[in-house]
Protein backbone atom coordinates (compact mmCIF):
# COMPACT_ATOMS: atom_id res chain seq x y z
CA UNK A 1 0.00 0.00 0.00
CA UNK A 2 1.27 2.98 -1.24
CA UNK A 3 2.32 6.09 1.91
CA UNK A 4 0.42 9.29 0.96
CA UNK A 5 1.14 12.95 2.38
CA UNK A 6 -1.35 15.06 2.57
CA UNK A 7 -0.61 18.53 3.52
CA UNK A 8 -3.16 21.23 4.95
CA UNK A 9 -4.68 17.91 6.45
CA UNK A 10 -6.14 19.32 9.74
CA UNK A 11 -8.42 21.67 7.06
CA UNK A 12 -11.92 21.41 5.78
CA UNK A 13 -10.49 19.50 2.99
CA UNK A 14 -7.67 18.14 3.52
CA UNK A 15 -9.01 16.60 7.04
CA UNK A 16 -11.66 14.61 5.14
CA UNK A 17 -9.44 13.39 2.33
CA UNK A 18 -6.89 12.09 5.10
CA UNK A 19 -9.71 10.49 7.24
CA UNK A 20 -11.37 8.46 3.76
CA UNK A 21 -7.71 7.89 2.73
CA UNK A 22 -6.94 6.41 6.15
CA UNK A 23 -10.93 4.38 6.25
CA UNK A 24 -9.66 2.93 2.89
CA UNK A 25 -6.45 0.82 3.92
CA UNK A 26 -3.81 3.97 2.79
CA UNK A 27 -0.89 4.71 5.59
CA UNK A 28 -1.24 8.81 5.39
CA UNK A 29 1.60 11.33 6.48
CA UNK A 30 -0.86 13.93 7.64
CA UNK A 31 0.96 17.24 7.93
CA UNK A 32 -0.44 20.75 8.82
CA UNK A 33 0.50 24.22 11.08
CA UNK A 34 -2.81 25.27 12.06
CA UNK A 35 -2.15 28.41 11.00
CA UNK A 36 -4.07 30.70 12.75
CA UNK A 37 -4.64 33.75 9.92
CA UNK A 38 -8.18 32.35 8.30
CA UNK A 39 -10.27 30.70 11.01
CA UNK A 40 -9.26 29.53 14.65
CA UNK A 41 -6.29 27.11 15.10
CA UNK A 42 -8.33 25.38 18.01
CA UNK A 43 -11.08 23.90 15.09
CA UNK A 44 -8.35 22.20 13.22
CA UNK A 45 -6.15 21.08 16.15
CA UNK A 46 -9.43 19.24 17.35
CA UNK A 47 -9.78 17.57 13.78
CA UNK A 48 -5.94 16.81 13.82
CA UNK A 49 -6.10 15.06 16.81
CA UNK A 50 -9.05 13.02 15.57
CA UNK A 51 -7.22 11.70 12.92
CA UNK A 52 -4.03 10.48 14.49
CA UNK A 53 -6.13 8.44 16.61
CA UNK A 54 -7.10 6.49 13.27
CA UNK A 55 -4.86 3.38 12.23
CA UNK A 56 -2.71 4.32 9.19
CA UNK A 57 -2.24 8.36 10.02
CA UNK A 58 0.90 9.63 11.12
CA UNK A 59 0.78 12.88 12.19
CA UNK A 60 3.46 15.44 11.73
CA UNK A 61 2.97 19.38 12.71
CA UNK A 62 5.29 21.11 10.77
CA UNK A 63 5.29 24.38 9.21
CA UNK A 64 5.96 24.20 5.41
CA UNK A 65 7.42 27.70 4.83
CA UNK A 66 9.97 27.26 7.84
CA UNK A 67 10.31 24.13 9.41
CA UNK A 68 12.80 21.16 8.01
CA UNK A 69 10.68 18.96 6.16
CA UNK A 70 13.49 15.91 5.77
CA UNK A 71 11.68 14.00 8.38
CA UNK A 72 8.49 13.02 6.01
CA UNK A 73 11.22 10.93 4.48
CA UNK A 74 9.98 9.16 0.49
CA UNK A 75 6.37 8.68 -0.14
CA UNK A 76 4.69 7.92 -2.95
CA UNK A 77 2.21 10.25 -3.54
CA UNK A 78 1.94 13.61 -1.95
CA UNK A 79 -1.31 15.55 -2.23
CA UNK A 80 -0.90 19.64 -1.48
CA UNK A 81 -4.11 20.52 0.48
CA UNK A 82 -2.24 23.45 2.29
CA UNK A 83 -2.88 26.52 1.74
CA UNK A 84 -3.97 30.44 2.87
CA UNK A 85 -7.80 30.28 1.30
CA UNK A 86 -9.70 33.16 1.43
CA UNK A 87 -9.54 35.73 -1.71
CA UNK A 88 -10.71 38.71 1.17
CA UNK A 89 -7.62 38.92 3.11
CA UNK A 90 -5.98 38.63 0.17
CA UNK A 91 -5.65 41.95 -0.60
CA UNK A 92 -4.64 43.36 2.21
CA UNK A 93 -1.43 40.39 3.12
CA UNK A 94 0.05 39.71 -0.35
CA UNK A 95 3.03 38.22 1.84
CA UNK A 96 1.01 35.54 3.39
CA UNK A 97 -0.53 33.72 -0.06
CA UNK A 98 2.59 34.07 -1.42
CA UNK A 99 4.73 32.81 1.63
CA UNK A 100 1.76 29.55 2.32
CA UNK A 101 0.85 29.19 -1.35
CA UNK A 102 4.20 29.70 -3.26
CA UNK A 103 7.01 29.44 -1.50
CA UNK A 104 5.75 26.55 0.87
CA UNK A 105 5.37 24.48 -2.32
CA UNK A 106 8.57 25.15 -3.62
CA UNK A 107 9.72 23.81 -0.58
CA UNK A 108 7.59 20.59 -0.28
CA UNK A 109 8.87 19.94 -3.67
CA UNK A 110 12.44 19.82 -2.96
CA UNK A 111 11.38 17.93 0.74
CA UNK A 112 9.37 15.32 -1.52
CA UNK A 113 11.36 14.72 -5.08
CA UNK A 114 12.73 11.52 -4.55
CA UNK A 115 12.50 7.88 -6.58
CA UNK A 116 9.58 6.69 -4.86
CA UNK A 117 7.91 9.63 -5.87
CA UNK A 118 4.81 8.73 -8.26
CA UNK A 119 2.60 11.91 -8.13
CA UNK A 120 2.98 15.22 -6.59
CA UNK A 121 -1.05 16.31 -6.79
CA UNK A 122 -1.52 20.10 -6.49
CA UNK A 123 -4.73 21.42 -5.17
CA UNK A 124 -5.78 24.56 -7.13
CA UNK A 125 -8.94 26.93 -7.15
CA UNK A 126 -11.28 27.87 -10.17
CA UNK A 127 -10.40 31.48 -9.08
CA UNK A 128 -6.97 31.32 -11.54
CA UNK A 129 -9.58 31.71 -14.39
CA UNK A 130 -10.37 35.16 -13.08
CA UNK A 131 -14.16 36.60 -13.04
CA UNK A 132 -15.85 34.51 -15.28
CA UNK A 133 -14.81 30.41 -14.69
CA UNK A 134 -17.20 28.45 -17.39
CA UNK A 135 -14.79 26.59 -19.95
CA UNK A 136 -12.37 23.67 -19.71
CA UNK A 137 -9.47 23.66 -18.23
CA UNK A 138 -8.01 25.30 -21.53
CA UNK A 139 -9.39 28.84 -20.92
CA UNK A 140 -7.69 31.64 -20.00
CA UNK A 141 -6.25 31.89 -17.03
CA UNK A 142 -6.59 35.33 -15.39
CA UNK A 143 -7.15 35.93 -12.07
CA UNK A 144 -8.97 38.26 -10.54
CA UNK A 145 -7.62 38.39 -7.28
CA UNK A 146 -4.06 38.33 -5.45
CA UNK A 147 -5.25 34.46 -3.73
CA UNK A 148 -5.83 33.53 -7.24
CA UNK A 149 -2.54 35.14 -8.27
CA UNK A 150 -0.37 32.80 -6.02
CA UNK A 151 -2.81 30.00 -6.93
CA UNK A 152 -1.84 29.87 -10.46
CA UNK A 153 1.78 30.80 -10.14
CA UNK A 154 1.93 27.74 -8.08
CA UNK A 155 0.88 25.80 -10.44
CA UNK A 156 3.52 27.58 -12.90
CA UNK A 157 5.64 26.11 -10.18
CA UNK A 158 5.07 22.72 -10.24
CA UNK A 159 5.08 22.50 -14.08
CA UNK A 160 7.91 24.08 -14.33
CA UNK A 161 9.88 21.21 -12.09
CA UNK A 162 7.82 18.89 -14.14
CA UNK A 163 9.44 20.34 -16.99
CA UNK A 164 13.09 20.41 -16.17
CA UNK A 165 13.24 17.94 -13.48
CA UNK A 166 10.40 15.31 -14.15
CA UNK A 167 8.43 16.33 -11.04
CA UNK A 168 5.37 13.69 -11.96
CA UNK A 169 2.85 16.92 -10.68
CA UNK A 170 -0.69 17.26 -11.59
CA UNK A 171 -3.38 20.07 -10.73
CA UNK A 172 -6.97 19.59 -9.38
CA UNK A 173 -9.15 22.58 -9.67
CA UNK A 174 -11.65 22.95 -7.17
CA UNK A 175 -14.87 24.69 -7.36
CA UNK A 176 -16.34 25.94 -4.67
CA UNK A 177 -16.60 23.11 -1.81
CA UNK A 178 -19.17 23.15 0.87
CA UNK A 179 -20.62 20.36 2.85
CA UNK A 180 -20.04 19.52 6.76
CA UNK A 181 -16.62 20.67 7.67
CA UNK A 182 -17.15 24.09 5.23
CA UNK A 183 -14.83 26.62 6.58
CA UNK A 184 -16.50 29.48 8.83
CA UNK A 185 -15.53 32.28 6.23
CA UNK A 186 -17.45 30.40 3.29
CA UNK A 187 -20.91 31.61 2.01
CA UNK A 188 -22.85 28.70 2.70
CA UNK A 189 -21.27 28.24 6.72
CA UNK A 190 -22.30 32.07 7.44
CA UNK A 191 -25.50 31.84 5.91
CA UNK A 192 -26.36 28.18 8.10
CA UNK A 193 -25.01 29.80 11.18
CA UNK A 194 -27.76 33.21 10.26
CA UNK A 195 -30.21 30.28 10.20
CA UNK A 196 -29.17 29.11 13.98
CA UNK A 197 -29.25 32.68 15.64
CA UNK A 198 -31.96 34.44 13.34
CA UNK A 199 -29.69 36.65 11.98
CA UNK A 200 -30.08 38.69 8.60
CA UNK A 201 -27.24 37.39 5.75
CA UNK A 202 -25.30 39.70 4.33
CA UNK A 203 -24.81 39.35 0.45
CA UNK A 204 -22.17 40.99 -1.71
CA UNK A 205 -23.46 42.03 -4.60
CA UNK A 206 -27.25 41.61 -6.75
CA UNK A 207 -27.10 37.66 -5.49
CA UNK A 208 -27.22 36.81 -8.70
CA UNK A 209 -23.54 35.39 -8.98
CA UNK A 210 -23.50 31.83 -10.00
CA UNK A 211 -21.70 28.81 -8.59
CA UNK A 212 -21.62 25.13 -9.40
CA UNK A 213 -20.73 23.92 -5.74
CA UNK A 214 -18.78 20.41 -5.23
CA UNK A 215 -19.85 18.62 -2.10
CA UNK A 216 -17.47 17.52 0.00
CA UNK A 217 -17.25 13.48 -0.15
CA UNK A 218 -17.47 14.21 -4.11
CA UNK A 219 -14.58 16.15 -4.32
CA UNK A 220 -12.71 14.01 -1.92
CA UNK A 221 -13.55 10.99 -4.53
CA UNK A 222 -12.69 13.05 -7.26
CA UNK A 223 -8.77 13.70 -5.33
CA UNK A 224 -8.39 9.93 -4.55
CA UNK A 225 -9.50 9.04 -8.13
CA UNK A 226 -6.65 11.65 -9.16
CA UNK A 227 -3.85 9.04 -7.37
CA UNK A 228 -4.12 6.09 -9.88
CA UNK A 229 -5.64 8.01 -12.76
CA UNK A 230 -4.67 11.93 -12.95
CA UNK A 231 -1.80 12.65 -16.11
CA UNK A 232 1.32 14.28 -14.77
CA UNK A 233 1.26 17.32 -16.76
CA UNK A 234 -2.24 17.84 -16.55
CA UNK A 235 -4.81 19.81 -15.34
CA UNK A 236 -8.62 18.99 -14.26
CA UNK A 237 -11.23 20.96 -13.08
CA UNK A 238 -13.13 19.40 -10.02
CA UNK A 239 -16.64 21.06 -9.37
CA UNK A 240 -20.30 20.32 -9.33
CA UNK A 241 -23.04 20.32 -11.81
CA UNK A 242 -26.05 22.16 -10.36
CA UNK A 243 -25.45 25.65 -10.97
CA UNK A 244 -27.14 28.14 -8.26
CA UNK A 245 -27.18 31.99 -7.87
CA UNK A 246 -26.52 32.91 -4.20
CA UNK A 247 -30.22 34.08 -4.27
CA UNK A 248 -31.31 30.73 -5.11
CA UNK A 249 -29.05 29.38 -2.30
CA UNK A 250 -30.83 31.12 -0.05
CA UNK A 251 -33.82 30.30 -0.88
CA UNK A 252 -32.46 26.00 -0.16
CA UNK A 253 -31.17 27.34 2.91
CA UNK A 254 -34.54 28.70 4.03
CA UNK A 255 -36.14 25.45 3.05
CA UNK A 256 -33.52 23.26 4.48
CA UNK A 257 -33.48 25.11 7.89
CA UNK A 258 -37.23 26.99 8.21
CA UNK A 259 -35.38 29.80 8.87
CA UNK A 260 -36.55 33.01 7.55
CA UNK A 261 -33.37 34.52 6.65
CA UNK A 262 -33.50 38.11 5.79
CA UNK A 263 -30.71 39.42 3.42
CA UNK A 264 -28.90 42.54 3.69
CA UNK A 265 -27.18 43.47 -0.41
CA UNK A 266 -24.20 45.19 0.45
CA UNK A 267 -21.56 46.23 -2.69
CA UNK A 268 -19.63 43.50 -4.29
CA UNK A 269 -16.10 42.61 -3.08
CA UNK A 270 -13.09 43.23 -5.37
CA UNK A 271 -12.32 39.98 -6.79
CA UNK A 272 -15.33 38.33 -6.49
CA UNK A 273 -15.89 36.15 -9.42
CA UNK A 274 -19.42 36.20 -11.19
CA UNK A 275 -19.81 32.80 -12.40
CA UNK A 276 -18.15 29.84 -11.91
CA UNK A 277 -19.31 26.85 -13.60
CA UNK A 278 -16.85 24.37 -14.10
CA UNK A 279 -16.54 22.10 -17.43
CA UNK A 280 -15.66 19.14 -15.74
CA UNK A 281 -16.26 16.69 -19.13
CA UNK A 282 -11.84 15.76 -18.36
CA UNK A 283 -12.18 14.71 -14.63
CA UNK A 284 -15.61 12.31 -16.27
CA UNK A 285 -13.40 10.55 -18.83
CA UNK A 286 -9.76 10.58 -17.34
CA UNK A 287 -10.62 10.52 -13.52
CA UNK A 288 -13.93 8.51 -13.78
CA UNK A 289 -15.58 11.41 -11.48
CA UNK A 290 -19.45 11.84 -11.41
CA UNK A 291 -20.72 14.28 -8.62
CA UNK A 292 -23.85 12.58 -6.91
CA UNK A 293 -24.99 15.22 -4.25
CA UNK A 294 -27.74 17.81 -4.83
CA UNK A 295 -27.40 21.21 -3.24
CA UNK A 296 -30.20 20.95 -1.20
CA UNK A 297 -29.30 17.18 -0.20
CA UNK A 298 -25.57 18.33 0.30
CA UNK A 299 -26.79 21.30 2.61
CA UNK A 300 -29.11 19.40 4.83
CA UNK A 301 -26.07 17.34 5.23
CA UNK A 302 -24.11 20.36 6.33
CA UNK A 303 -27.38 21.68 8.37
CA UNK A 304 -27.15 18.32 10.17
CA UNK A 305 -23.07 18.99 11.11
CA UNK A 306 -23.57 22.49 11.81
CA UNK A 307 -26.56 23.49 13.51
CA UNK A 308 -25.86 21.98 16.92
CA UNK A 309 -21.82 22.96 17.00
CA UNK A 310 -21.22 26.23 19.46
CA UNK A 311 -21.48 29.68 17.23
N1 LIG B 1 -12.76 25.13 0.11
C1 LIG B 1 -12.95 25.50 -1.14
O1 LIG B 1 -14.07 25.82 -1.57
C2 LIG B 1 -11.80 25.54 -2.10
C3 LIG B 1 -12.05 25.94 -3.42
C4 LIG B 1 -10.99 25.96 -4.33
C5 LIG B 1 -9.73 25.57 -3.91
N2 LIG B 1 -9.51 25.21 -2.62
C6 LIG B 1 -8.17 24.80 -2.25
O2 LIG B 1 -8.31 23.60 -1.52
C7 LIG B 1 -7.29 23.48 -0.53
C8 LIG B 1 -7.90 23.22 0.83
O3 LIG B 1 -8.75 24.31 1.17
P1 LIG B 1 -9.64 24.33 2.49
O4 LIG B 1 -10.92 25.00 2.15
O5 LIG B 1 -9.66 22.96 3.09
O6 LIG B 1 -8.80 25.32 3.40
P2 LIG B 1 -8.38 25.22 4.95
O7 LIG B 1 -7.88 26.57 5.31
O8 LIG B 1 -9.51 24.67 5.75
O9 LIG B 1 -7.21 24.17 4.93
C9 LIG B 1 -5.89 24.49 4.57
C10 LIG B 1 -4.96 23.90 5.62
O10 LIG B 1 -3.62 24.15 5.22
C11 LIG B 1 -2.87 24.43 6.39
N3 LIG B 1 -1.67 25.19 6.01
C12 LIG B 1 -1.64 26.41 5.41
N4 LIG B 1 -0.38 26.84 5.27
C13 LIG B 1 0.42 25.87 5.78
C14 LIG B 1 1.83 25.74 5.95
N5 LIG B 1 2.66 26.72 5.61
N6 LIG B 1 2.31 24.62 6.52
C15 LIG B 1 1.46 23.62 6.90
N7 LIG B 1 0.11 23.70 6.79
C16 LIG B 1 -0.40 24.81 6.24
C17 LIG B 1 -3.82 25.22 7.26
O11 LIG B 1 -3.44 25.21 8.64
C18 LIG B 1 -5.15 24.52 7.01
O12 LIG B 1 -5.41 23.52 7.97
C19 LIG B 1 -6.48 24.78 -0.64
O13 LIG B 1 -5.37 24.56 -1.44
C20 LIG B 1 -7.44 25.74 -1.32
O14 LIG B 1 -6.74 26.76 -2.02
C21 LIG B 1 -10.51 25.19 -1.72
Amino acid sequence: MSKILVTGAAGFVGSRLTETLANQGHNVVALDCFLPDLYSAAIKKDRFAYLTTLPNVTGMVADLRVDNLTSIGPVDVVINEAAMPGLTKSWEDLQLYVDNNLHALDRLIRATTSDSLQKFIQISTSSVYGRIATGSEDSPTDPYSPYGVSKLAAEKLGFAHLDNFGLPFTVLRYFSVYGPGQRPDMAYHRFLEKAKTGGTVTVYGDGEQRRTNTYIDDCVAATIAAIDHAEPGDTYNISGTQSVSINEAIETVRAVTGAKLPVDYQPVRPGDQKETRGDISKAQRVLGYEPTWALHDGLAAQWTWQKDRPH
